[in-house]
């Protein structure tokens, strides 16, 4: 039953650790934020999107976000990173915030709204709410290059 015995031990390390993580992640980013991030909405690549944006930011991540239109409204968005934890939770935001919205109040939302939306986003973060933001506008711009074609 030694067995059983450094298990449980083992077991207690983890938890342990993880309250650490949660309570270092609370000391840095608000509650929306850790929310987004453990339980994103929107997350993943869709099939056939009518627009489609990837950008690469200077910090070596990239953010593709993909929309469904129903003329010029947003029926569906959906975003793919490889970016930090601040990154998913804002591809999970503002995916959310632009569904069922015109592309035109869509290209209006700024860094600035999505970092409000998500209570606030420590000074170190504040780019990843700006390749967001970023990669929605060239969905939008390349949508309406197509469109123009
Ligand atoms: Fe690269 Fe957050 S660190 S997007």
């Amino acid at each position: 039953m030694e067995h059983q015995g450094e298990a449980t031990d083992f077991e207690r390390m983890v938890t342990e650790l993880q309250r650490q993580i949660i309570e270092q992640a609370r000391a840095l980013y608000s509650a929306k934020v850790i929310e987004e991030f453990y339980n994103p909405k929107n997350l993943g690549r869709m099939s056939a999107p009518d627009a489609r944006g990837s950008v690469h930011g200077w910090c070596g991540d990239t953010m593709e976000i993909y929309l469904r239109l129903n003329e010029d409204r947003i029926k569906e968005a959906t975003f793919m990173t490889d970016g930090c934890g601040p990154t998913v939770a804002c591809g999970s935001m503002l995916t959310t915030m632009v569904t069922e919205i015109s592309l035109e109040e869509a290209s209006e939302i700024k860094p600035e709204d999505l970092i409000a939306a998500l209570d606030g986003l420590p000074e170190e973060s504040l780019h990843c709410a700006e390749l967001a933001v970023s990669t929605l506008r060239e969905a939008i711009a390349n949508w309406h290059a197509e469109d123009r074609a």
